[in-house]
Order: C-alpha cells, then sequence, then structure tokens
C-alpha cells in the first residue's frame, strides 16, 4: 500500500486589505460613498446554511465590511437574497435561557393588557409569548418557514412598510414595536423605519436592539460577522435613520447580549435622555479610520493564535453551533477543527456546520460525564450558561472559550 503524503499548504490568517476612498457601494443609512473597507473574511458558505453530512458543501459569497465614514454605519458589500438565508432558519431564540430571561424583562416592562405589541422577526416566538403572558395583545412578524411548529398568532411575511399598509389593523395602532436583532438584517433600512413609523400609535414606542459596532471592535467579535448581518450599528447612524423619518432617538442603552448590544428606544416625539449625547460624543471621538485599521489588525492576531491554540487541543469537540461558530472555523485551518460539535437545538441535529463536515449533534447529557476530550465553547457568548450545564451534566474535562480573552474552565480551579 502506498501512503500519499498530504501537502498542506500552511495557515495564514484572513487578511484585511484596508482600502478607502470614494467606493461603488453607497452607505444604506446615510447614503455616502466614503467608505473604508476594514475587514475581509474571504468567501464563506451562509453561515445558518443547512449542511447535510454528506451532500455537496453549501455555496460561499464574499464576506466583506466597509464602515461609512460619515454616519458609522458598518456594512457589508454584498446582499444575499432574504429567501436563499431566511426561507428555512434552523436558528431559535429560546434555546438560550438567558434569552428567554432577556424577552421576559422587556416584556415586565413594556408589555401590560391593554396593549398591542407586535415584534417582527419573531422567530420562534419566546418575546411574542413572553408578551402575551404580560396580559398584552401580542402577534409577531416571521416570513421563515422554519417555524410553523411554534405556536403563536403571526404574519408570514417579512416587514415593510407596505405590509403596514395592507394590514389596516396595524396602522398607527402599535403600543409597543419590538425588533430584536433584525434591523442588522435587512437591506432597505429606511423602507423598515418607515414601517415602524406608520404602525406605531402617536405615543407608542419600539425598542430596536441591535449589536453596537463598538463593541465589536472592543470585543474583536469578529465572528458576528455573517452574511445576515447586513449593518453593524452605530448611535450617530440610528439617530440619522430615525431623523429620516421623523422619529426621535430618545434614549440608548447597553445590553449585555451578542458580545454588545445597544437597545435603541424610538418614538414619534418627546425628549432625548442624556445617554444619546453621550454615544454620539464618545464615536466622534474613537470611531475613525484607525480605529477599524486596528481592529483588523488585532482579528487577524487572535485567529493566528487561536488557530495555534485549536490545533494542540485536536481531537476535541465544539460546543453550540451558531452562526459564529461557521465564521470561526471558515476563519481556521481545517487541522484545527473540532471532531464535532454539539448543541441543543434539535433542528440542527444531523447536520453539519455549513462549508464544512463538522457534524452537529443534539447534546445529550448522558455522553457527557464520560466525555476526557477538552470541549471548546464556540458560542462563546453563552459560555456561562453552558458551562453550568455540562459541569451539572457531569463532564469533568477540561472547556476552553474562545473570546477576546480566551480562558479555561478546569475543575481543578472550582
Ligand atoms: P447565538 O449566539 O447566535 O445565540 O447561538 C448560540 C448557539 O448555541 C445556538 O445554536 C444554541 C446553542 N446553545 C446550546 O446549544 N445550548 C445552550 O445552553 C445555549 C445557551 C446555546
Ligand atoms: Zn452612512
Amino acid at each position: 500500500m502506498t501512503t500519499v503524503a498530504l501537502d498542506f499548504a500552511p495557515y495564514v490568517a484572513p487578511v484585511a486589505k484596508p482600502s478607502t476612498g470614494p467606493s461603488r457601494i453607497a452607505c444604506r443609512v446615510c447614503g455616502s460613498t466614503q467608505m473604508l473597507s476594514y475587514l475581509n473574511l474571504g468567501k464563506q458558505p451562509h453561515a445558518n446554511a443547512r449542511q447535510t453530512l454528506d451532500g455537496p458543501l453549501v455555496s460561499s459569497t464574499p464576506l466583506r465590511v466597509f464602515a461609512c465614514m460619515k454616519c458609522q454605519l458598518s456594512q457589508l458589500s454584498v446582499v444575499v437574497p432574504p429567501n436563499e438565508l431566511y426561507g428555512t432558519y434552523s436558528y431559535r431564540s429560546g434555546v438560550s435561557a438567558g434569552w428567554r430571561a432577556h424577552c421576559a424583562s422587556l416584556a415586565k416592562q413594556y408589555g401590560g393588557a391593554g396593549k398591542l405589541a407586535l415584534d417582527i422577526a419573531s422567530n420562534d416566538g419566546t418575546l411574542v409569548r413572553a408578551m402575551r403572558a404580560s396580559g398584552a395583545t401580542a402577534v409577531g412578524v416571521e416570513p421563515s418557514r422554519s417555524f410553523e411548529d411554534c405556536d403563536y398568532d403571526r404574519i408570514s411575511r417579512y416587514w415593510s412598510a407596505a405590509l403596514v399598509e395592507e394590514f389596516p389593523n396595524l396602522l398607527g395602532a402599535v403600543d409597543v414595536l419590538t425588533a430584536q436583532n433584525v434591523l442588522g438584517h435587512v437591506a432597505d433600512v429606511h423602507d423598515f423605519m418607515r414601517g415602524v413609523a406608520l404602525s406605531l400609535k402617536q405615543d407608542g414606542v419600539a425598542i430596536i436592539e441591535v449589536p453596537y459596532v463598538c463593541d465589536m471592535l472592543r470585543a474583536l467579535s469578529f465572528d458576528t460577522v455573517y452574511h445576515e448581518h447586513l449593518s453593524y450599528w452605530s448611535v450617530t447612524a440610528l439617530r440619522e435613520l430615525c431623523n429620516a423619518h421623523q422619529m426621535v432617538l430618545s434614549d440608548v442603552q447597553p445590553l449585555k447580549l451578542h458580545g454588545g448590544s445597544l437597545r435603541a428606544v424610538v418614538r414619534k416625539s418627546g425628549d432625548v435622555a442624556p445617554s444619546v449625547a453621550r454615544y454620539l460624543a464618545t464615536e466622534a471621538r474613537d470611531l475613525r479610520k484607525g480605529s477599524y485599521l486596528r481592529f483588523s489588525e488585532r482579528v487577524s492576531q487572535h485567529m493566528l493564535a487561536l488557530n495555534d491554540t485549536l490545533r494542540d487541543l485536536v481531537p476535541y469537540v465544539g460546543f453550540g453551533a451558531a452562526a459564529k461558530t461557521t465564521v470561526m472555523l471558515h476563519c481556521l485551518d481545517v487541522r484545527a477543527y473540532p471532531k464535532v460539535v454539539y448543541d441543543d437545538n434539535l433542528h440542527k441535529h444531523g447536520f453539519a456546520i455549513p462549508g464544512t463536515r463538522v457534524p452537529i449533534l443534539l447534546a445529550s447529557p448522558g455522553e457527557f460525564d464520560v466525555l476526557t476530550q477538552p470541549i471548546v465553547i464556540f458560542a462563546w457568548n453563552h459560555a456561562d450558561e453552558i458551562i453550568a450545564k455540562l459541569r451539572g451534566w457531569g463532564y469533568r474535562g477540561d472547556i476552553f472559550v474562545p473570546a477576546l480573552e480566551p480562558y479555561w474552565d478546569t475543575l481543578e480551579d472550582a
């Protein structure tokens, strides 16, 4: 038998090739063409695509981020048609207990009897159910066919101004409109906001939650960059968008979600909290060309270090088949890949991480007390919850969390 030596190329971290100046792309908020290209993650598959274990590998599209030098909206250069991304969609927000608690507290604060609550991109209905539990009449808007088994009232369409005009019951009728992690997924943000303005009551409130670009730069969360996320919001850009539709960005609060997010409180009129001016001043100081370029240099260094660490851990298993897991694996060398990635989402079980042959398996308690290999938590934003669960299941091995400051959880430390 002849042994064939496989000649692997050395690992090279995807490098940002910065370029600045007028671009072919116009900012989707302010229309400026003064764009800085600062992160290039190469070609990547759609991060939540359904990858079968032995079928063809799903297709890839360039993944490159530009920052608008006028309103500081970071944005992708390529828009993948929404039906390719959302026609079927395996992500279920309610899998995370942290997320369920977040929705419950939002509903407690803004819901209540007699109110009409509308949740855009309602996914598996976690927030709609929480709003209903608060006494509100709650409706979701969700285009994906993947949530047919979820029991809540919804309009099965993409959100748009035209949709509001089609449903007279929504026109000027909504007390609380919620849009969690959806504005960043939308190409025509002006149409989205027109719809918000049309549907809100005069004294209604829109709660818009988005990942925050400054947190991405600070926390080095390059793995939150994927095709679904068309925009990475600054408060400067959010305010510009609200103003364009005669809406008031009345408050901005930090959220510890997805590596760092913002809750924007938007109304038709009223006072503006001091937090807004504070954010604007910080962004005017911190969001400059040099900050973006330093970020991409740090991303490359981080990937190199991570690649070395993970290669040394092979064979290891991953936990959390999140979209960010797809991104991270595609920034790594295949020799640093996990054997398998566990996830609690039944709908991912039996598939593979998109664009790879790494299988996704449903995590079941009985396996972890006998597992000796290290576990890497790719869904690092849920690390505390997942570590507690794994230890509760009797897992005694070492756990590695590949966050900005990677860390280990070992039983000796406990
Ligand atoms: P997300 O960061 O986009 O919310 O994705 C988190 C992924 O991690 C998602 O696929 C669900 C998975 N997960 C578990 O499997 N078990 C858990 O306990 C938690 C918190 C997340
Ligand atoms: Zn802009």
